[in-house]
């Protein structure tokens, strides 16, 4: 059977540091609140989704030890495009000097999982090697005068190459879902800025964080004991720890970068996840659940056993 595995990876932030001090100069707010309520201590704002992209992709590829023209397909996961028109990930691959196909993603923060998964149907029906990326710069779509959003959101970048392998590969069960009834409690219009119902989204967002745990782990027929390391999507660390609590997963086994990104909505999930590869967390054979939720509703998870490239 043929599947994917990931053979390099890289990550981009905005050199610009915003702490939660500074925040607190430019609207009604406090270092504590923050904290308390949401985890984020520090965010990263600046760039564009094409500059972080090709940051990280270019670190991806550096990584992997590929020839870039070996390139056959780039996968971006964005809510921020740069342009309306062309895909950011037309520039993108234009910088990187591939001629290959390049199309945008948008499912939100749960973009990433999203692309990994189409990114092994391509592999499924013969593409040999992708770039996959999640890319957003969420402070371009932020009313910085609006304390219950501009608290939460930042720019960054994660990517990845993965390549066709014949031994079925790493990723065992995948879910993916929606639901555009609820698209009123998260919404930015085109040219506009984010509108959310922080409550609400809060509440649905562990139901459907858990809910779509429990799909992709019963089609990879594992259980939670099996689950080395969780990668949720990093919004806030009560959803994630609430996500946790009840999936039956310790805080010891989770990936958290929160407090140093804030939310990167389509970076969230490969910032956290690479991080903790970075740092020796993920061993060869261990079992990996990312997990995320975002505007739409989407949900998205991946259950993957981690290969060391
Ligand atoms: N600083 C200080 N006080 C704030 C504040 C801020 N940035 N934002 C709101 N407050 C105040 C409110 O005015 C309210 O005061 P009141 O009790 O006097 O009316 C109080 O703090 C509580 O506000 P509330 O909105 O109920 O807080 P909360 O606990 O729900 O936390 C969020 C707000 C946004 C942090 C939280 O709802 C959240 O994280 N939701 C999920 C958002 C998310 O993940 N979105 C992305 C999805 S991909």
């Amino acid at each position: 059977m043929v599947g994917a595995r990931i053979i390099g990876w890289g990550t981009a932030l905005p050199q610009k540091v915003v702490s939660n001090a500074d925040l607190s100069e430019m609207m009604e707010t406090n270092d504590e609140w923050i904290t308390e309520r949401t985890g984020i201590k520090r965010r990263h704002i600046g760039g564009s989704t094409a500059t972080l992209s090709i940051e990280s992709a270019q670190r991806a590829i550096t990584m992997s030890g590929i020839d870039p023209s070996s390139i056959d397909g780039v996968v971006l996961s964005t809510t921020t495009p740069d342009r309306t028109v062309p895909a950011t990930s037309a520039t993108v691959q234009n910088a990187l000097g591939l001629r290959c196909g390049a199309f945008d993603l948008n499912a939100a923060c749960s973009g990433f999982v999203y692309a990994y998964v189409v990114a092994h149907g391509l592999i499924s029906i013969g593409a040999k090697r992708l770039l996959v990326i999640g890319t957003d710069t969420l402070s371009r779509i932020t009313d910085w005068s609006d304390r219950g959003t501009a608290i939460l959101f930042a720019d960054g970048s994660g990517a990845c190459v993965i390549d066709a392998v014949s031994d079925g590969g790493q990723l065992l069960g995948w879910d993916l879902d929606a639901d555009g009834s609820l698209e009123h409690l998260l919404y930015a219009d085109i040219g506009g800025y984010i509108h959310m119902d922080g409550k609400e989204v809060f509440r649905r967002a562990v139901r459907i964080m858990v809910d779509s745990a429990h799909k992709s782990l019963a089609k990879a027929g594992l259980g939670i004991d099996d689950v080395a390391l969780c990668v949720p999507h990093q919004a806030n660390v009560r959803i994630i720890d609430a996500a946790c609590r009840q999936l039956g997963i310790p805080m010891e086994r989770t990936a958290v970068v929160l407090q140093e990104t804030g939310n990167t909505s389509s970076a969230s999930i490969p910032l956290a996840l690479f991080d903790a590869a970075d740092k020796g967390r993920i061993s060869d054979g261990d079992i990996v659940l990312m997990v995320g939720f975002g505007a739409g509703m989407t949900a998205a998870s991946a259950v993957i056993e981690w290969r060391k490239p």
